[in-house]
Order: structure tokens, then sequence, then C-alpha cells
């Protein structure tokens, strides 16, 4: 994923324990595509060299005010002149308390005070310090001066106590960072969205599912909590981590998937339904495992409720988003499926086309016709169908 490819950011690293978490948070942003220049405080190189920064991101590290390195002398103008954005990780309260009040006492902060581009913030301290009224005014007027913050999260702390102020993982913060650069589409919107496969019980041990990677529902529901929505996430089992701003409501069978949607649908302005949910389950699950016994056994399936069908039917329906995997016809098949549940949206894809692989051809349809999306990879993917589908929900 080269989600930050052509990103410009200054990565600032102040003095705390979660400084080392710092270099592979370095990696994973240049992994993701962004041109990393770390500014490393006095207190910061304590605990990591430039060295470790300067090998990991392939730029120079910065530290001193005075650094005669670049051609004009003016580090902290020039670095900041044609980056995207600063991220501050880990931010100690010291640091906070200095943008709070605008001083410029060393390279970071004059940067910050000299930027013309977003401050995010990635606080990582003893809990006592983060929940001090000093750090909480500063916090505060931080946020009331547009500074980001990201974190910080609850946990076990270096000192060994236990509560608020550890820095975000390095993987949430490489997420939160390409989320921040995402258009805010769905802002304040309520996504309630259904996952994977369905498993529908025979016995304790054995059922009927299918082969639903959960990969497209997840990367939507990330592409949807980085629009800004709030996110529920009905899933069947798979395992896949929960995208940052999701939340996951996981279960097995379809008639639980379908409790489960109906209890999280107050308030929900989008449905949307991924899941390959089973059409039909054993009619009776036998409560111990069925032992063989020669004979032939056969197996009666009911059929299942349809839950896109029955969220779209309801009389106030949020806006409902279908999906329809086929292997040929695909615009007969999905638009047939659209129109029979009553749908504003559905996306369909040819099975062939690599549904469960990395990349999926994908045509949108609505009551304006069919628009494919061109080939991409399922985070663009996602994305696509995000700002689509936002461009036709009704104005709040
Ligand atoms: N869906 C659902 N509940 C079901 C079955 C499907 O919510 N019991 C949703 C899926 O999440 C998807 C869409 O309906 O969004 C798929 O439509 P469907 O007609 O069920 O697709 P298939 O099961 O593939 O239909 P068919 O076998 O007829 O192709």
């Amino acid at each position: 994923m080269i989600e930050l490819k052509g990103r410009k950011l200054v990565l600032g690293v102040t003095g705390g324990v979660a400084a080392y978490k710092a270099a592979e948070l370095v990696r994973l942003l240049g992994k993701a595509g962004a041109d990393v220049h770390v500014v490393l405080t006095e207190g910061g190189a304590r605990f990591v060299t430039a060295v470790t920064f300067q090998a990991l991101s392939g730029n120079r590290v910065w530290t001193d005010l005075w650094d005669p390195r670049m051609d004009n002398n003016m580090a902290h103008i020039d670095l900041t002149r044609d980056a995207d954005a600063i991220l501050i990780a880990p931010a100690s309260a010291d640091v906070m308390a200095k943008l709070t009040h605008g001083l410029a006492d060393d390279l970071l902060t004059t940067l910050c005070l000299a930027r013309d581009c977003p401050l995010l913030v990635a606080p990582a301290m003893n809990r006592q310090m983060w929940e001090h009224p000093a750090t909480q005014r500063n916090v505060a007027q931080l946020r009331a001066d547009g500074v980001t913050l990201f974190g910080p999260a609850a946990g076990e702390q270096a000192c060994g106590e236990v509560g608020l102020g550890r820095m975000l993982e390095p993987e949430e913060l490489c997420e939160a960072v390409i989320g921040f650069f995402q258009p805010r589409l769905l802002a304040g919107r309520r996504v309630v969205m259904t996952a994977g496969p369905t498993f529908e019980a025979i016995d304790p041990v054995r059922g009927i599912t299918n082969s639903s990677s959960g990969k497209m529902a997840y990367g939507l529901a990330r592409a949807c909590a980085q629009a800004g929505a709030e996110v529920v996430l009905v899933s069947g089992p798979v395992a896949l981590p929960v995208p940052a701003g999701a939340h996951r409501v996981s279960v097995r069978s379809a008639l639980e998937m379908h409790e489960a949607v109906f209890a999280a649908l107050p308030g929900a302005d989008v449905f949307i339904g991924v899941a390959a949910v089973a059409d039909y389950r054993p009619a009776t699950s036998a409560e111990h495992k069925i032992k063989k016994s020669g004979a032939e056994l056969s197996i009666t399936l009911t059929p299942n409720p349809d839950i896109l069908a029955d969220v779209a039917g309801l009389p106030n329906p949020p806006f409902c988003v279908g999906f329809a995997a086929e292997s040929r016809n695909l615009d007969e098949y999905a638009e047939g499926k659209r129109k029979a549940k009553k749908l504003p949206l559905i996306v369909g894809n040819l099975v062939q086309d690599g549904l469960g692989g990395d990349d999926n051809l994908v045509v949108l349809y609505d009551a304006a016709g069919r628009h494919p999306l061109p080939k991409a990879t399922k985070p663009d993917l996602a994305r696509a169908i995000v700002a689509h589908l936002a461009g036709l929900l009704p104005q709040v």
C-alpha cells in the first residue's frame, strides 16, 4: 500500500521511552510511500540516535537550530515549507507545554511555530503527567489551536504504572496519518455493515460456511472510518484486525447477524451488506457431535432471512448498499438484485476478476446507471465506493 505516496512528513521525536517506537513508525510511514524527515530533540537523541532514523528514513536527520548543512542556514523555516504535516511522536508533556505557549527554543518547536502545514501530536507520558491539570489545559489549548491529537492510549506504561498516556502503536499512528489526509466525506454519519462469511452449525463441531475473506468489507469499514463515519462492523468469523475507528460485533450464523444488525441500526445513516450470508442453514443443529454410522445422512436446509432486503424494506430505511458477486451477466444480475431488494446502490463484481485476491474489478449500479470503477487495489476501490455513496446521501 502506498497511501502516503507523494507526502512529505516532518517527524519530531522528543524525549520519552516511546522514542524507540518512532523508529518503527518511520519504517511504516516510508513503506506507505511517505518521504520522512526526522527532527530529533535533545531529549529524543538520548533515547535513539540520529543514525537509526537516518538509516530508516533515507534522509538527513535534523537536531540543531543552527545546523550549517542548510544552505541558507534556515532549517527552522525550510524543513516544513513543502511538508504536508509535522507529526510529533512521541510528544512529551514538555513539548506540548512549549507548543501551547508558542515557545521556540529548539529546532522542533521553532519549526512548529514557523509552519504553514498541519500539526499532528501523539502524546506519550506517565499517566499522572497526562492527567495533570496543566497538561489537560495544554491539550485543550492545542486542540483549540487546530492541532490534531492521536491518542494517547491506556495500558501498562514503561514506568510500570497502568493508565492513560501510552503512545499509540506505530501501526495505529501510521493508520491515523493515512486517515488524516482523507476527505471527511462521511463526517457525522453512522454506518452499519456486515462482513465475512456466516457459519451455520450442523452440530457443535461442524457447519456450513463459505470462503469469504472479509477483506473487502474490512477495507470498506476502514475507508468509512477514515472518511469520518462511526462504523459498526457486524462480522462473521474472519481473522482480520478491526480497522481503527470501527467497532466490531462478532457473530457466527446468519440469524445472529440479522439480530446484531437490527440492534445496531437505530440512528444509522447507511447500511452496507458485504457479508456472504449463507442462503440456507440446517433446519436443526444437533446438540451433540453426530457420530458416523456408515449409513447415508441427509441434512435438511431451511432458508435464512435476507438481512439486506429486510433492512431496505423498513419504513424509513438507512441508505442501503448491496454487493453482488457474479460469475457472468454482471449488469443484468447486479441491477436485478438492486431493484429486487430496493437498493439505491449495489456494488457488482465478476468473481473471476479476483474476489478474495488483492485486486477487484468493480462496477457500481445506481438509479443513474452503471459506473465502472478503474481497476485498483482494495483500499483505493473502497475509497472510490465511499466517495460514490457519500455523493448519493441526502444532505443533513
Ligand atoms: N445478503 C444478505 N442476507 C442474505 C443474503 C444476502 O444481507 N441472507 C446480502 C449480501 O450481503 C449482499 C447481497 O445481499 O449485499 C447479495 O445478494 P444475494 O442476492 O443474496 O446474492 P447471492 O446470495 O449471491 O444470490 P444468488 O445466489 O442468487 O446469486
